[in-house]
C-alpha cells in the first residue's frame, strides 16, 4: 500500500461504518429496541456489531494467513517462516472479543474432537501438544454473540466452544453469566483485533495474565499506536481515533497494547513486535507475536 492508501485506511473503515447506520436504526426499530437506539455508547455498539458482521469476514480474510501461522507457532520476531519455530496454540483457549465468530473455522482446523470442522471439509492442523480440546469464546457485543453461537454450530464446535456473552471484565465473576473461569485455568489466550476495544485495557490485561496457566501462551494479533513513525504521523493517528471513536463502537487506534501485554505480569519469554514488512508510517500498524508466562 502508497503512503496516501495508509493515510486514507481509517477513513474507509470508517465510511463503510456509516453506511451500516440505516441498517442498525432498522434492526433495532424492529426489535424494539428504542433503549440502545437512543443511548449514544449503545447505538455505537449496536453499529460496530452491524458492520463487523457484514465486513468483519473481509477483514480477516485480510489477515488470515498472519493469523493462522500465528496459531501454527511459525511467527517468530514478527516473521512467518515455513516450519514450526514456536508453539502452537493448543489445550483450553480463551478466544477474547470473538465477534462474529469469523475465526471459529480455524479453531475447528487445530481442535483434536473428530467432528468438529468434519462436515464442513476444514482441513485439520497438526499441533504437537495435542490441539484445542476446549474454547472460550467472549463476547459481550449481543449481536456479535448471537452470530458467533451461529457460526460455532456451523462450523461443527459445539461440543467445545463456550460462547461467553459478557466482556472479558466478567469472566471470573459467575453472577454475570452461566460459568466462571478460575485463575490458572487457561492454557492459551487468542486475541485477534480486541484490546484495541476493551475497557480499561491496562486492568484487564493484568486480568487476563491471571487466567493464564504458569507456561501459557498469549497469541496476540493487534492493531496499536504508532510508535516507528515519526511525529507527523502519530499526530494522524491520535486526529483520526477522534472520529474513529464515534464511528467504531468502543475501538481505538491509539492503544499501547504492546506496553500493556509487557507490563501485565511476568514473563518467561516475549516475542511481539510490529511486522517488519509494515511501513513506519502505516496508520493501522499492528504487533504480532506470542508471550510465554
Ligand atoms: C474489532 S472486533 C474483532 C472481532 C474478532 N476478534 C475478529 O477478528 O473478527 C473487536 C471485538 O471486541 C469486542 N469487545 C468489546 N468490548 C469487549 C470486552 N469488554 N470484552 C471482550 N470483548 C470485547 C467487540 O464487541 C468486538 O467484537
Amino acid at each position: 500500500m502508497s503512503l496516501f492508501e495508509h493515510l486514507l485506511e481509517p477513513w474507509v473503515f470508517m465510511w463503510l461504518s456509516i453506511t451500516h447506520i440505516p441498517a442498525t436504526v432498522r434492526a433495532l426499530v424492529e426489535a424494539k429496541d428504542y433503549g440502545t437506539l437512543f443511548s449514544p455508547s449503545g447505538f455505537r455498539e449496536a453499529l460496530f456489531g452491524t458492520f463487523w458482521a457484514a465486513y468483519g469476514l473481509n477483514i480477516k480474510e485480510a489477515n488470515e494467513e498472519r493469523v493462522v501461522a500465528l496459531l501454527e507457532g511459525r511467527v517468530k520476531e514478527g516473521r512467518i517462516y515455513d516450519n514450526v519455530v514456536s508453539t502452537p496454540v493448543y489445550g483450553t483457549v480463551l478466544e477474547v472479543g470473538a465477534g462474529s465468530g469469523n475465526w471459529a473455522d480455524v479453531f475447528a482446523q487445530f481442535s483434536n474432537t473428530s467432528t468438529a470442522g468434519g462436515t464442513n471439509g476444514l482441513r485439520k492442523r497438526k499441533s504437537p501438544h495435542g490441539g484445542i480440546t476446549k474454547i472460550y469464546g467472549v463476547e459481550p457485543n449481543p449481536i456479535s454473540a448471537k452470530a458467533l453461537k451461529q457460526r460455532v454450530k456451523e462450523v461443527g464446535l459445539e461440543d467445545i466452544y463456550q460462547v461467553v456473552p459478557v466482556g472479558i471484565e466478567f469472566v471470573d465473576d459467575s453472577s454475570a453469566w452461566e460459568g466462571k473461569i478460575e485463575p490458572g485455568s487457561i492454557d492459551c489466550i487468542v486475541g485477534v483485533l480486541c484490546m484495541c476495544s476493551i475497557p480499561e485495557p491496562e486492568k484487564n490485561m493484568k486480568m487476563l495474565y491471571k487466567l493464564l496457566k504458569p507456561g501459557g501462551h498469549w497469541f496476540v494479533y493487534e492493531h496499536v499506536k504508532v510508535t516507528r513513525g515519526g511525529p507527523a504521523i502519530r499526530f494522524y493517528q491520535w486526529f483520526c481515533n477522534i472520529f474513529w471513536s464515534i464511528f467504531m463502537g468502543s475501538c481505538r487506534i491509539c492503544r499501547d497494547t504492546g506496553k500493556g501485554l509487557r507490563s501485565a505480569g511476568v514473563w518467561q519469554e516475549i516475542d511481539i513486535m510490529q511486522p517488519p514488512d509494515q511501513p513506519s508510517y502505516q496508520v493501522l500498524p499492528h504487533i504480532y507475536g506470542t508471550l510465554k508466562k
